[in-house]
């Protein structure tokens, strides 16, 4: 009997976001009434396609059981790790009695709480019968300089340059194996450049400008102002 190809949601949630200068990490900062995360984790479960989201959680970490969505049917909670990849690795581990190789997983950061069900599906239709998996990304408008010591090196070509969002979608077994060959590579800071050390070449699906992560306090109000600006349009 064949397979049917299920797809799963990773959620590495497990940082702390020392960039934000926040009283608790940026995942539970509050944003339209609710915590980032809760958005986040609403946006996926709202799209119905995934079989279980697995969200890694520091094991200090006392905001995420108090959570109502926490006790989903959906959710599953697995321990963060070190470093983003950890987590991720994590939250693979804990499908792993469920998932088959040939599965899809999104991986999607805790702190991009304005994604929308759109790009989760667009990103889907379009790599659904690619061999290797893809990324959501920007292309880019600014000019971008290589540094070094405040200086710049050299100007890289805008034009093919693009800049990585999530979610980030990548067959189970494929994904596994890359983190756990490439573990403690710190080049590794998103799923996609696990891959490529690999040897593959993950394509690019053009996602929207308002799919920010959360960094910096001022972001707050930005991401509330996209959600207002979708609310709208609905
Ligand atoms: O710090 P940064 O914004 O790059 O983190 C991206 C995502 O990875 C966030 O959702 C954060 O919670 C998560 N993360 C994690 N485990 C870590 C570090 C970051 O799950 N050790």
């Amino acid at each position: 009997m064949s397979h049917q190809i299920k797809f799963w949601a990773v959620v590495p949630a497990a940082g702390v976001g020392k960039r934000m200068n926040a009283y608790r990490p940026k995942q539970y900062l509050e944003l339209a009434g609710k915590t980032v995360i809760e958005h986040t984790l609403s946006r996926l479960l709202q799209a119905n396609v995934f079989s279980a989201v697995a969200v890694a959680i520091s094991a200090e970490d006392p905001y995420w059981p108090e959570l109502e969505i926490a006790e989903d049917n959906l959710i599953i909670t697995a321990p963060g790790g070190k470093e983003r990849a950890d987590s991720v690795l994590s939250g693979l581990k804990a499908i792993r009695e469920k998932a088959n190789d040939n599965d899809w997983v999104l991986v999607h950061d805790a702190a991009r709480p304005c994604l929308t069900t759109n790009d989760i599906h667009l990103l889907i239709d379009t790599l659904v019968n690619d061999d290797v998996g893809g990324i959501l990304a920007l292309s880019s408008h600014d000019t971008l300089k290589n540094v070094q010591d405040k200086s710049i090196i050299d100007t890289l070509d805008r034009r093919t340059i693009w800049r990585a969002l999530t979610p980030q979608m990548f067959r189970y077994g494929m994904l596994k194996s890359a983190l756990e060959k490439t573990e403690g590579n710190h080049r590794v800071t998103d799923e996609a450049s696990a891959l490529e050390l690999m040897g593959f070449t993950p394509k690019i699906v053009e996602g929207r400008p308002d799919n920010i992560k959360i960094t910096r306090p001022e972001d707050l109000a930005l991401a509330q102002f996209y959600l207002d600006q979708q609310w709208e349009q609905q």
